[in-house]
């Protein structure tokens, strides 16, 4: 269902992210994205980084040009969405580990934070290409997560990949029931197989070309599933099953092009 929403707050997190928080009461589950349209350009999906109650948010990054232009919405900009699309993160696990990457972490914190409130224990590996390109470590802190960093260029944290955090972790035998990752593909891959030679159970959301978000026009199109119905959280073994997951995908005009 379409709807206009205005932007109440826009918030800005690094210098590459912003977070808009806007006024919708239709539920949505931790996981799942809405289809955004700024009026007057593109419609892009965007992961919900804030899913609870009646004020959600969507937190964007500047990539292309579509997402640069439209991070500089001021509040008080009338957008349209549609959703909440798109399958969610179990909230079942009771030893979590999540492993983001960049802006990925957004879609993975507000899971987090609700298994905190449900008592579970949240442990994050969270990596940047640099200190102030940090997103929601804080934020995670704050729900009582335990949080490791790892930035590129060594100004915080751990100086490598997230991945050499989050592969340190797992190697604590029984310390996790599930791990949950969102960020570059090539990251989610090895995410995925360090969790699977440990034996435990990994979820990646993934991002794809969309349209119609509804399962009919096949952009979204990853093996044969449609990441908007059948995603975009999918188990870590699925992914590994699929010859593009973290080596390709397709361009706004369908090329497959590496990711
Ligand atoms: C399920 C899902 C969740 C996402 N969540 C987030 C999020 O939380 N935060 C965030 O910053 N980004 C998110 N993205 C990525 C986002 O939708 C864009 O792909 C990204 O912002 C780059 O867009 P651009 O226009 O700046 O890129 P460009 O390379 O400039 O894009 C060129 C053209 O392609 C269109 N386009 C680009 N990406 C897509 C797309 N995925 N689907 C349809 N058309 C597209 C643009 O509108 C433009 O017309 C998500 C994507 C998916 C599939
Ligand atoms: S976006 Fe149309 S099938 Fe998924």
């Amino acid at each position: 269902m379409h709807r206009i929403v205005a932007i109440d707050r826009r918030v800005p997190e690094t210098p590459s992210t912003v977070t808009w928080r806007f006024r919708d009461p239709t539920p949505a589950a931790p996981g799942q994205f809405v289809m955004v349209w700024v009026p007057g350009d593109d419609e892009l999906p965007m992961s919900l980084s804030y899913t609870d109650g009646e004020t959600k948010g969507v937190t964007v990054k500047a990539m292309g040009a579509t997402s640069r232009r439209i991070q500089e919405i001021p509040p008080g900009t009338r957008i349209g969405i549609r959703g909440p699309y798109g399958n969610r993160f179990a909230l079942t696990p009771r030893r979590l580990l999540i492993v983001g990457g960049g802006s990925g972490t957004a879609v993975l914190a507000p899971g987090a934070e609700a298994l905190r409130r449900d008592g579970a224990e949240v442990v994050g590996a969270l990596g940047a290409t640099t200190a102030a390109e940090m997103l929601f470590a804080e934020r995670l802190r704050s729900a009582g997560a335990r949080i490791e960093l790892a930035t590129d260029d060594g100004s915080l944290g751990h100086a490598g990949y997230v991945t050499e955090v989050a592969d340190r972790l797992l190697g604590e035998p029984g310390r996790f029931d599930a791990v949950w990752t969102c960020g570059p593909e090539v990251m989610m891959r090895k995410v995925a197989l360090a969790a699977r030679a440990r034996g435990v159970p990994a979820f990646g959301s993934v991002e794809r070309q969309m349209k119609c978000a509804l399962g009919m026009c096949d952009a979204c199109a990853l093996g044969p599933y449609h990441v908007c119905v059948d995603g975009p959280v999918f188990p870590a073994e699925t992914l590994l099953g699929l010859s593009e997951f973290g080596r390709s995908k397709r361009d706004p005009s369908g090329r497959l092009v590496p990711v």
